[in-house]
């Protein structure tokens, strides 16, 4: 069975509440119910922190065993060297996903430090990024 672990970074344990117009009015959890329905023959593992230190913790982690990480980075997706350099020691891909469109947004978000990175990105489609990044690793 293919272990797949998601990390959702600052702030995005606040989905539901936090700016609904932006980022929908689903919780992660509820979300992540549902994804592990829609992928029975996967095993999905999610983890959410604040702080940049766990966020790399993780994935030192899983990031020598699992077969791909889904990263949504939050603020520090545009902000973290340092997270950038624990994908680029590890050797399961990832995929940096966004639930907005950032490009759309201020330009502050324009620029990702973790895309060069990463195996690819998914960006813009709501909490359909996350599965869409499921059937991505699937693919690999
Ligand atoms: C985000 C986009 C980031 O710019 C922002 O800081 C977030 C969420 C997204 O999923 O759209 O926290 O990563």
């Amino acid at each position: 069975m293919k272990r797949i672990q998601i990390i959702n970074g600052p702030n995005l344990n606040l989905l539901g509440k936090r700016e609904p117009s932006v980022y929908g009015s689903q919780t992660f959890e509820a979300y992540f119910e549902e994804l592990k329905t829609l992928f029975p023959e996967v095993e999905l593992f999610y983890f959410q922190s604040n702080t940049e230190g766990s966020i790399i913790d993780k994935i030192q982690e899983t990031g020598f065993t699992y077969d791909g990480i889904i990263l949504n980075g939050g603020a520090y997706t545009h902000t973290s060297i340092a997270i950038a350099d624990a994908i680029r020691s590890i050797t399961t891909s990832v995929v940096e996903v966004h639930i907005s469109n950032v490009f759309q947004r201020e330009e502050y978000r324009h620029h990702s430090f973790l895309s060069e990175v990463c195996k690819g990105c998914i960006v813009g489609f709501g909490l359909d990024s996350y599965r869409l990044a499921v059937e991505a690793i699937i693919r690999f």
